[in-house]
């Protein structure tokens, strides 16, 4: 089925076995130098043929994206990996045996098949292998290497459905594939194999506790763990709509450094422990009703009762770290619909996909966390 958004061509495949008319289409796009969006298992996409750097340009141009934030390179088999780089060490071998294709994204030296434009001029270069059977269609058909990175403007949460996409990008791009919901809801893992041991530099869809257990070490990139270092915030009420608080570590990561996955209303992020956790959004709560202020809150399902904001909005719960991150970013757009003035935010535990999402929800408060 064929639709039309200001300009922009949308099909709608099944997601399971994608349409070849549709798939030819979007693979035609890319092939001529165009911008095709699409899914993938963790969130949409909006690809281009990594070894055109004109094409990789206008995907910049397109989300509004810094020039130094470089892109990942979408394979569709393990195979394509080895032109993309320099050298395919022993952990990459293994890794992309155990977890490609999925979630995880390897950082090596790359190959001059690479444009600059891509890594940003980084001399290494980020690969996945995605799993999603529209993606590895996709590239299949479209027969080049495809940078993509998340199909969303600059600084909005990642899309994780073609109408999240439609919002963001109608009109600024050829095509987009619908291809329904994504499944992890959070972007891939991206690990760093040019040092030893390895750097987390992203967590993402593969966890931390699962690369520990094949590489037995990991180091995690200062800019993941920031927050933890440098302390808790007790940020002001006055605080709200304020300017994000500049990152004190430097990121290996390019993307890391810049605010990311902001709804449009100032979000406030509370850790801790649950109780407390809900007496102190409680308390913030009224100060701001009080004030005249829509407030939302992003509940979990235990403590989804104990408030009585004006909107509350539920990720699942706090010990499913899973599906909560499949519905994150759903849920941050949601609250732009609900027209809020400011979002109250629980933390969850920082284990397995819970440390994907807790990076992501201290990216969306860009600095306004409370520890209680
Ligand atoms: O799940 C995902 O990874 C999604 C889907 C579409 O595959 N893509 C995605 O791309 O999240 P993007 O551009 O939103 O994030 C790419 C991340 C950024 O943090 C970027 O700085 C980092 O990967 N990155 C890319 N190339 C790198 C490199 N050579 N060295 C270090 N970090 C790199
Ligand atoms: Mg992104």
């Amino acid at each position: 089925m064929d639709r039309e958004a200001k300009g922009t061509r949308i099909v709608t495949v099944s997601p399971d076995n994608p349409e070849s008319e549709a798939i030819e289409a979007a693979a035609t796009v890319l092939r001529t130098g165009g911008l095709a969006a699409f899914p993938t298992e963790t969130v949409y996409g909006l690809g281009a043929d990594a070894t055109r750097p004109e094409s990789v340009l206008s995907i910049f141009r397109a989300k509004g994206r810094p020039a130094d934030n470089p892109l990942i390179v979408h394979i569709a088999e393990f195979g394509d990996l080895d032109p993309l780089v320099s050298d395919v060490p022993p952990s990459a071998k293994l890794l992309r045996e155990l977890f490609w294709p999925g979630p995880l994204t390897l950082v090596l030296p790359k190959s001059d098949l690479i444009p600059d434009v891509v890594t940003a001029g980084l001399p290494t270069v980020a690969v996945r292998m995605p799993s999603h059977p529209v993606a590895l269609a996709l590239i299949r058909r479209a027969g080049v290497p495809v940078a993509a990175p998340s199909a969303n403007v600059s600084g909005r949460p990642s899309p994780t459905s073609a109408a999240h996409v439609i919002d963001d990008l109608a009109g600024r791009v050829d095509l987009i594939i619908d291809g329904g919901d994504t499944d992890v809801g959070v972007e891939s893992t991206v690990l760093d194999l040019t040092t030893d041991p390895p750097t987390l530099l992203r967590p993402g869809g593969v966890t931390y506790e699962e690369l520990c257990q094949v590489l037995g070490r990991v180091s995690v990139d200062p800019a993941v763990l920031a927050r933890r270092e440098d302390g808790a915030l007790t940020v002001g009420r006055e605080d709200a709509g304020g300017p994000p608080r500049p990152q004190t570590a430097a990121p290996r990561s390019p993307g890391m450094k810049y605010a990311h996955y902001a709804p449009r209303a100032p979000l406030f992020l509370i850790e801790g422990e649950l109780g407390l956790v809900v007496e102190e959004i409680l308390r913030l709560m009224h100060e701001y009703m009080v004030e005249g202020k829509r407030v939302g809150v992003l509940s979990t399902a235990e403590s989804r009762g104990a408030y009585p904001a004006h909107v509350v909005l539920e990720v699942g719960s706090r010990v499913q770290p899973k599906a909560v991150a499949s519905a994150l970013f759903s849920t941050l757009r949601a609250f732009d619909e609900h027209g809020v003035d400011v979002i109250l935010a629980e933390g969850i535990p920082e284990e397995g996909l819970g440390l994907a999402v807790m990076n992501r929800l201290h990216k969306a408060a860009g600095g306004r966390v409370i520890r209680v």
